[in-house]
This record gives structure tokens, sequence and C-alpha cells, in this order.
């Protein structure tokens, strides 16, 4: 900054305002500053610039799984309604690991961002615990946090999984599956009571077995399927509710492969109601998550949770306590 001032013949404090409040400046001058900046390539330094202001532009989101849509739909209603706010999204993907979870935490911390965005991996980590304390607010998603002392939005798993497998029984389905795992995820398990809720409202009359899978994606949703092509048809459930979409497209494509035909031989649900669902070569029902919603409610309340920690830092910083010195005793 010190070298474009000189180059220009202007002041740093000019150079600052060029950057900050243009319309402080004449336009001949900032030519002068603009010109300086490209003929020496100099970029600002947006990271320090923003620590010594005490205030980040960044939101950081930590997901569960980058390569799944019901994930990256979230981060980009996330990402657009930010921007209007004049923030930008760092985005982790967790992988489903905790050790990842944590080291994104960690780096977020590290960069000073404003907010994080989390869809915990299982149980809300101690990192996660300890960063509203250290000036971070973290909403989580996909995770109802009754307890936990954070804000969070996600939708009602129990009610999803009954009105998934409510549909197949009301379809006239008797042998239905449940798909879906690992057991760590909350919202898998939930997905799972409400179909056992179904279950136990046909009294008797429709049987549901679960079928665990180490992941929620397509592998393990074709890998199950190939399991039921080689039952025989007596055996086989005539339905399936999987835990969510990418499962239910790994059937599908299993199924098929397989020669058996979707919803003739095995009819399929799915949850999240993704873009790639309705736009399968056999359209998938599923249970809609509503992405938009998510991200926009995870966006409020984040920067309410900002802005009051501006606020008591600000009333920190002006509230300056007065040392009372106590007068000697005689
Ligand atoms: O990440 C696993 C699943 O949990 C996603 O497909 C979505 O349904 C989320 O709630």
């Amino acid at each position: 900054m010190r070298d474009v001032a000189a180059l220009a013949g202007v002041s740093i404090g000019t150079v600052s305002n060029v950057l900050n409040s243009p319309d402080l400046v004449s336009r001949a001058t900032r030519e002068k500053v603009r010109l300086a900046i490209d003929k020496l390539g100099w970029v600002r330094n947006e990271s320090a610039r923003q620590l010594r202001a005490g205030k980040s532009s960044w939101v950081g989101m930590v997901v569960l799984d980058v390569t799944n849509p019901f994930f990256t739909d979230i981060v980009r209603h996330v990402q657009d309604l930010i921007y209007e706010k004049g923030y930008s999204v760092l985005v982790g993907d967790s992988a489903h690991l905790v050790v990842r979870e944590a080291k994104h935490l960690e780096q977020f911390e590290q960069q000073r961002v404003g907010g994080i965005i989390l869809a915990p991996v299982g149980e809300i980590s101690s990192d996660a615990h300890r960063l509203p304390s250290h000036g971070i607010p973290v909403v989580l998603i996909d995770r109802a946090a009754e307890s936990s002392g954070f804000c969070s939005v996600g939708v009602d798993d129990v009610e999803g999984g009954r009105l998934a497998v409510q549909h197949l029984i009301d379809k006239g389905h008797r042998r239905i599956a449940f798909v879906g795992g690992p057991d760590s995820l909350v919202q898998i398990t939930d997905r799972r009571r409400g179909a056992e809720y179904a279950e136990a409202g046909s009294r008797g009359s429709a049987v549901l077995t679960v079928v665990d899978t180490p992941a929620l994606d397509v592998a393990s949703g074709a890998q199950v399927a190939r399991r039921f092509a080689s039952m025989r048809g007596g055996r086989r459930p005539t339905a399936v509710f999987a835990a969510n979409d990418l499962l239910a497209i790994g059937l599908l494509q299993g199924l098929a492969q397989a020669g058996l035909s979707v919803p003739k031989d095995v009819a399929i649900v799915g949850y999240d109601d993704i873009g790639f669902a309705s736009s399968t070569a056999i359209p998938l029902s599923s249970v809609h998550q509503p992405r938009a919603e998510i991200g926009r409610q995870a966006v409020e309340m984040l920067f309410l949770e900002m802005k009051a920690k501006a606020e008591s830092r600000a009333h920190d910083q002006s509230w300056s306590p007065t040392t009372q010195t106590a007068r000697p005793l005689p």
C-alpha cells in the first residue's frame, strides 16, 4: 500500500479511501491510484484487513457430503442469501468423519469467520461447543439441537419416514424394506423410527425389514438391489423406502440391471427430493426436504447471532471498567 501511494504520489490514507470509500476521492486521484495498483500488481491482504477491523466477511459451512445434492443445494441457497449481505462462504466437507469436521472447524476459527453453519457428523462435538464462547456463533442444519444450546434447523424425520412407508402401505404393499445407515446419523434412525410407526399402524398387515448400509450413496443402494434381485419372488420386498435419494437412485440402477421392473416388481420411495430423483429414467417418489427454506432459516438465525456477538463486543470495548482504588483504612 505504501508503494502504491508513493507511485501514485498520494498518501496511504488516500489509497485506503480509494479502496474503501471511493466517493471521498476525486475521479482523477482514483485513476492515478488504480494505475499504480495495476502497475505494481498489488492485491490487498483482505484477511489482515478483516483481522485488524475485527470483522470477517466470511461464513464457514461444514456439510456431511459434498457429493450429495441435498447439501450442495443448501450451500447454493446460503451463498445466494449471504452474497447480498457482502459475505462469502467457505465450504468444508466432513465426509461423515469427525476428524475432518474438527479440522474444518479449527481452520474456520483460525480464519476468524463471522459464523458457521454445521451439519454435524454424529454427536455435537466439543469443538463445536467451544466456538460460540470464542465469539463464533454456530447454527446446526439437518439436526434438531433441543438441548445443546445451538440454534438449529431441520425437518421432522420421524414424520418423514412415517409418510414414506404409509404411502407404500396405502399403495397395497405388505413386504416393505427400509434401506439405510449408518446408525450414527440421528436423521437416519429417525426416518427408520417413522417407518416402524407406519408398520405398527398397519396392525400386522405390513411387515418392515430393515437393511443397513455402510453409507448413504448410490453404490450402497445398488449393492442392496443386487441382494434383492437374488431373492426368490415370494421373499423379495415389493417396496423399498430408501433413507435418502442417492440410495434410491442406486436401488433403481441395480434393480434395472438385474432385469427387475420399478415400480412393477419393486416400488421405491426416496428422501430429500433432489433434482436427480425426478430426472431418472423412472422418476422416483421422494419425501421432500425444503432445502431453500433450510438455507434461509440457517442464514437468518446465524446473522442474528453474529449481530448480537458484534453488539456485545462493541459494548465490551466501549465499556471500560473504572478502577476503584480502595482508600487505605486508617
Ligand atoms: O447426509 C445424509 C442424509 O441426511 C442426506 O441425504 C439428507 O437426507 C440428510 O438429512
